[in-house]
């Protein structure tokens, strides 16, 4: 098979497999409920279609590594469709903690629904991909089984740890860079070093393979957030579909910001004071560039990836799908949505 009749294979059964699982729960006089997940997943409703459906990176992901494991990556579906609920039951969440009204360039499932319905969808979400990952089972062994859905609720603790510390964050003024670096391990590092890790266990790699798919995938996801801090800044609203004012002014204790409080004493002024507007959100993300902060931050993401690459080249992944997990760590590092 050739690289690009792989990655749109890929993809293409992780939409159909999200589809048939969620169908699932679209019975019962219960069509109300499934359309608000539905919708979320980019499916149905205004704006519906690729764009609204975000990039699957994490099922990808987990697919690729299965597949350079000479692994057939079919039998990981249930484990790639459980990480891509997983991930979507913590935005429809994250949306209600971050008071967010934009997601995937549409309106929030909250916004739309309100916050008692947003939390019953996320919670559907996050119940059905424990559902999902039980259905490795009868293709694969009890142990790959209970090992792999151990693994994603120990990850969904591990999450919901870091969001805490996110909100938590939020309110106390002093926050140093090392305990930014816990938040994110937690908030979104643990899914995507679960992903790795599924994929490979599903392919019974070896103890050693297994860990250095697992560093792999966290050094991954640490430079993937410090992507998202830096888009949630400097990103154009209009690709990213998520606003660029909300981080500055809600409070975020971003890398951009922390690093700006300890390095450039008119943006701490400012910061210090609270209540930043809209309006002032440019002149303070361009004091930022001025101090050189912006590209500290970039360097931070591509030393991440290199490590990241250093594990991938332990792991010793084979064939196209090596390739593409190669492809696919470099475009992460630069991308602008
Ligand atoms: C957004 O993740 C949340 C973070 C962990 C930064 P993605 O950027 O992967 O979101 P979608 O699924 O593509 O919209
Ligand atoms: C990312 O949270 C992590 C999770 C959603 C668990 P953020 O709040 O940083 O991400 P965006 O920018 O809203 O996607
Ligand atoms: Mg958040
Ligand atoms: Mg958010």
């Amino acid at each position: 098979m050739l690289k690009d009749e792989l990655i749109q294979r890929i993809r293409l059964d992780i939409e159909q497999s999200l589809k048939n699982t969620l169908s699932e729960i679209n019975q019962n006089s219960y069509e109300r409920y499934y359309q608000m997940l539905a919708y979320h997943m980019g499916w149905i409703g205004d704006g519906a279609g690729e764009q609204a459906q975000g990039k699957r990176i994490r099922p990808t992901l987990l697919l690729l590594v299965t597949a350079a494991n000479q692994t057939d990556w079919q039998l990981a579906l249930p484990s790639a469709v459980a990480v891509e609920l997983v991930h979507n039951f913590s935005l429809i969440h994250d949306d209600i903690e971050d008071n967010s009204q934009y997601r995937r360039g549409r309106i929030t499932v909250w916004s739309k629904w309100g916050l008692a319905q947003g939390v019953n969808a996320g919670d559907a979400m996050l119940t059905i991909a424990n559902l999902a990952i039980q259905k490795l089972s009868p293709h694969l062994p009890c142990q790959v089984v209970n090992q792999s859905h151990e693994l994603l609720l120990q990850t969904c603790l591990h999450l919901t740890q870091g969001q805490y510390l996110d909100i938590d964050f939020e309110i106390r003024s002093e926050v140093t860079i090392e305990e930014y670096w816990k938040m994110i391990e937690g908030k979104t590092a643990a899914l995507f070093s679960a992903c790795t890790q599924l994929g490979s266990i599903v392919a019974q790699c070896d103890p050693m393979t297994v860990q250095h798919y697992q560093n792999f995938g966290r050094s991954l996801g640490l430079a993937f957030q410090v992507v998202d801090d830096i888009l949630g800044i400097w990103g154009d609203q209009a690709l990213i579909g998520k606003s660029t004012a909300s981080d500055l002014c809600s409070g975020k204790k971003t890398l951009p910001v922390l690093l700006g409080l300890q390095n450039n004493a008119n943006f701490a002024k400012r910061w210090r004071k609270g209540n930043i507007q809209p309006e002032e959100v440019k002149p303070l993300a361009d004091l930022l560039v001025a101090e050189g902060i912006q590209e500290a931050i970039q360097n931070e993401a591509d030393s991440l990836t290199k490590l990241a690459l250093e594990e991938l080249d332990l792991a010793q992944p084979q064939g196209i799908a090596a390739e593409l997990l190669y492809e696919l760590t470099h475009q992460l590092s630069q991308r602008q949505k």
